[in-house]
């Protein structure tokens, strides 16, 4: 039986991952760093144990969750990997990509996981710590973003702590998570792969590999094929304005690149401002730096005075397609 305590986090060390294992073999929730987020995993053949992330995290049971494997071996009791699959596979995998694929019937999964769809999203995550957890469970980890439904993503410990406290048994901590969004998701279940959500790995790489056209749907909200598409998603307290020239009084800043033609409308240029009214995603231009300050950086803005966040124009190609998703939707939650 597990006691309910204050929330641990605890660096990764041997001790902490076999307890941590056990506390997944026994039905608890672990919160783990991936290269994308921080996960919330739960055992994912444990019915009762899924039940508890959607209860942390009050997720719409619509929604469903992303199971973590080892490799292709263990992925394949659970889901039908086509030859673009094993391509796919074999070449992201570790790594930021999630394949939706035919589920595997009587196959042990909670129904739960799967939302009652005859599909599954499957994954082999890259980060080490994720790995060697899912190598000592032994098992498939069913593991959404370790947050309250609706709000920022995870990329660090301390975060998973502030939304989800006591609801989680273990955390684990591992320092940032490097690429900072979630996974790609790709649907491989049509005769076109068609991508769900934008992430670090663009529908570009995807047809590189599989030498067929790929598209993006993500902006579907009419009939979104992934229920995860709901477009209030990745909100701050605070408004967002996209595509910002400059800034207004009430204002704070997220920037990107050079700063020279930032100003406030009143006067005032934007490199002179207070360090807290202004977080820079990356001063070079490089969206993959970008990408991975996004959340925290969101976190730390909300965190001000400022009534509203002003977002510099982000280019939309390669990662940069996925920030603005995540961009759209933050500033979209508050219009409605
Ligand atoms: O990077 C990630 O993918 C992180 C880390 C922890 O691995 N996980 C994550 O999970 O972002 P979550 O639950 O926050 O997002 C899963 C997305 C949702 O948009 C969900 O609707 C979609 O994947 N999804 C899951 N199973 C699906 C299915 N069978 N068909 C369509 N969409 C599915
Ligand atoms: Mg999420």
């Amino acid at each position: 039986m597990l006691t309910k305590h204050m929330v641990l986090i605890s660096p990764a060390t041997d001790e902490s991952l076999d307890r941590a294992a056990h506390i997944l073999r026994a039905g608890g929730l672990v919160a783990f760093p991936t290269e994308t987020v921080y996960g919330l995993g739960a055992n994912a053949c444990d019915g009762l144990a899924v039940a508890k992330i959607f209860a942390a995290k009050q997720r719409p049971s619509f929604n469903p969750l992303i199971i973590h494997g080892d490799d292709v071996a263990m992925l394949s009791k659970y889901a039908v990997f086509d030859e673009r699959a094993l391509m796919l596979a074999a070449h992201f995998w570790p790594g930021p990509l999630s394949m939706i694929l035919p589920l595997k019937h009587d196959s042990g999964i909670s129904d739960l996981v799967t939302a009652g769809l005859d599909t599954i999203a499957v994954r082999v995550p890259a980060e080490k710590i994720a790995r060697d957890l899912i190598a000592r469970v032994g098992l498939p980890i069913a593991a959404p973003s370790a947050n309250p439904s609706g709000q920022l993503s995870p990329t660090a410990a301390h975060h998973v702590a502030q939304g989800l406290g006591e609801a989680v048994d273990i955390i684990l901590a591992g320092g940032m998570a490097k690429v900072g969004l979630e996974s790609t998701v790709v649907d491989l279940t049509t005769n076109h792969p068609v991508i769900l959500r934008p992430g670090a790995i663009t529908a570009q790489e995807i047809e590189v590999v599989l030498g067929c056209t790929v598209t993006y749907d993500h902006q579907n909200t009419t009939a979104p094929k992934s229920p995860g598409q709901l477009l209030r998603h990745y909100a701050p307290q605070k408004k967002l304005r996209l595509r910002a020239v400059d800034i207004e009084s009430d204002e704070c800043l997220l920037a990107f690149g050079a700063l020279r033609f930032m100003a406030q409308r009143d006067g005032g240029a934007a490199k002179d401002f207070a360090p807290d009214r202004i977080k820079n995603l990356s001063e070079t231009g490089d969206l993959y730096e970008a990408a991975s300050h996004l959340f925290s950086y969101l976190r730390e803005l909300d965190a001000t005075t400022y009534h509203r966040i002003a977002v510099m124009d982000i280019p939309n190609h390669g990662i940069g397609i996925a920030i603005n998703d995540r961009l759209m939707r933050a500033a979209a939650s508050h219009s409605s």
